[in-house]
């Protein structure tokens, strides 16, 4: 598939914010195309876009030569990728010991209650993706989240309900 294939391909989505273009530049921004570039090149797509679509993961295969079973080896070992679309705003949830301790479960299961989602997914509505965090660095402030930008500490299961109204898509 050439680029002009893949343009027309990813505009039949309206509400596709991919630009082919973009990801042409990321990986014409390396010194190489060579394999070794892979997951830098992977992450600084994802980090331009929040994930990795099919039409994407196709670029990257015909500019770098590398098969889809590479790119889907590198994306299943890091958690990090994600080749569904996430949600308006990533709820980092700490699953950190010090954070499961004081009470991270028992937040996942009112995220749960609420917005019908459990770790890796999107709520129905795809305001938030739920992703458990290995430790986010702050324990004294357990339990910890992070959602889109902003940090939460010392949460509990109300507040986290009244934090998440907050939010809006
Ligand atoms: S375990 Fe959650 S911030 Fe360290």
């Amino acid at each position: 598939m050439n680029q002009a294939q893949l343009n027309k391909k990813v505009e039949k989505t309206p509400e596709s914010k991919i630009s082919m273009d973009t990801v042409y530049k990321i990986i014409g921004s390396f010194p190489s195309k060579s394999r070794r570039h892979l997951i830098p090149v992977l992450a600084r797509i994802q980090r331009e876009f929040r994930w990795l679509p099919d039409e994407v993961i196709e670029v990257v295969m015909a500019e770098m030569r590398v098969t889809r079973a590479e790119i889907y080896g590198v994306i299943s070992f890091y958690p990090q990728f994600r080749m569904t679309e996430p949600g308006k705003y990533v709820y980092r949830l700490c699953y950190g010991t010090a954070c499961f301790v004081k009470g991270a479960p028992i937040i996942a299961q009112k995220l749960k209650e609420k917005y019908h989602m459990s770790n890796g997914e999107t709520d129905p509505s795809k305001l938030f993706t739920l992703e458990f965090a290995s430790c986010l660095g702050n324990c004294g402030a357990a339990p910890m989240a992070i959602i889109g930008n902003d940090t939460y500490g010392s949460i509990d299961p109300e507040k986290t309900l009244k934090i998440t109204e907050n939010y809006s898509l």
